[in-house]
């Protein structure tokens, strides 16, 4: 062997072994093992924990959970008990957003068989690997259930799905969008509060008096801008998909955000233009990623009719490293960059995760199309990176 330490060996091992990684913590999440362990008050018996979680057998759950504790997920005590540990607490699923519904996302059914597109949807171009497996596109799997039917037959006839689901597909749809939805928020959180600096604190949010976030789901985000220092006087506007939005009603309700804060708007960015009074700044966090260079265009366009003079739009977005950068691609929190775009990739036709300089070459060309000028990029730790806009004449 050339390398006496086996850098690369261990490189290589330790990516083909994540299936391994990831498959086992899904089946401790989805039996429901960390709310089981961290509500119990003494250590458990994996028989208790077998019968508990609906395995007819302890046998191998016993393995995985024995292995899983070597990697410091649970804690495994004599006579083959179990106890919680931190990470079994940020697996709980039944708190709020958390890493649980991370690993329940990433882990789904839905999510693993567009991996198995992968490799088809790379050579062929064009649909995505969702798109493939599914025969049709994530948004419209999630939200548009009672409208459009999953079918077998819209599928291309290369999909890897089996007749994956067959019972109670609508539930599932929602069950997924739902876990989808809480993964989404929790990533958000993560890429937020783990930088230093922070988004909160690189931006002057004080200076904004009326803030519109497009595509900004069901609010966290814009509320924590709300209840920043200084940001009292801050009106929001919210827009989104009218599911999104009726969840956003009851999270912004849970955060005690008052109707006398927050105004919310639903439809598509794409076709409307937001019915709102003249704001000051518009914020896109995460959304143009998955939009085409056309598609941007027309949402800077809508966006201009509601954005005063001077008005600010600010691409909120955390960033691929440059090529040849070994050295970013783990931020703080353990998140991959680089593999995010391979997430994004699998399930939007444009997702595309950037570079810095490839967002510095693409708005370059947004801007020569309609009337904006790039005014400041904001850097923020490892977290998302802000790049301001100033509506021209
Ligand atoms: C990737 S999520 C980002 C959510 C949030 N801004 C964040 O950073 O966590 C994209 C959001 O944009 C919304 N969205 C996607 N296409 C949209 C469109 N054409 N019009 C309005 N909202 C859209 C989705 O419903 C979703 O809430």
């Amino acid at each position: 062997m050339a390398e006496e330490n086996f850098t690369e060996e261990k490189l290589i091992s330790s990516m083909f072994c994540g299936i391994w990684k990831s498959r086992c913590l899904s089946v401790l999440v989805s039996l429901g093992v960390p709310e089981l362990l961290c509500t119990s008050s003494s250590p458990v018996s994996i028989q208790e924990i077998a019968e508990r979680t609906g395995c007819h057998t302890d046998e191998k759950l016993y393995k995985i959970m024995r292995t899983m504790a070597q990697w410091g997920i649970g804690e495994e005590l004599s006579e083959k008990s179990f106890k919680a540990n931190r990470a079994m607490e940020l697996l709980r699923r039944d708190k709020g957003p958390s890493l649980g519904h991370m690993v329940g996302y990433y882990g789904s059914d839905e999510f693993w068989t567009a991996m198995l597109a992968l490799p088809e949807a790379i050579k062929r171009g064009g649909d995505t690997a969702f798109e493939l497996a599914h025969g049709m596109n994530l948004y419209d799997y999630m939200y548009k259930v009672g409208e459009l039917e999953y079918s077998l037959d819209k599928m291309k006839p290369e999909n890897p799905a089996s007749e994956m689901g067959t019972k109670q597909r609508q539930q599932r749809r929602s069950e997924f969008a739902h876990n989808y939805d809480h993964a989404m928020n929790m990533l958000s959180q993560l890429e937020l509060h783990s930088a230093q600096p922070s988004v909160f604190t690189v931006y002057p949010w004080d200076k904004c008096n009326r803030i519109m976030d497009i595509g900004g789901g069901e609010g966290h985000f814009l509320s924590h801008i709300l209840q920043l220092p200084g940001c009292e006087h801050t009106h929001g506007v919210l827009f989104d998909f009218p599911d999104v939005i009726k969840r956003a009603k009851e999270f912004l309700a849970k955060e005690s955000i008052t109707d006398s804060r927050v105004t919310l708007f639903c439809g598509d960015i794409l076709k409307n233009v937001p019915q709102s009074k003249e704001v000051d700044t518009i914020i896109v966090k995460n959304l143009f990623v998955i939009f085409t260079e056309d598609e941007m265009v027309k949402v800077l366009e809508n966006c201009r009719q509601v954005l005063a003079k001077d008005g600010k739009f600010i691409i909120v977005n955390s960033c691929n490293p440059e090529a040849g950068d070994t050295d970013h691609n783990v931020a703080r929190t353990g998140l991959h960059p680089g593999f995010r775009g391979v997430h994004i990739m699998t399930l939007c036709k444009m997702g595309n995760f950037r570079t810095k300089s490839e967002w510095l070459h693409l708005i370059g060309r947004l801007c020569t199309r309609v009337a904006f000028q790039l005014k400041h990029v904001y850097e923020t730790g490892d977290g998302p990176k802000l790049f301001e806009l100033l509506k021209c004449d």
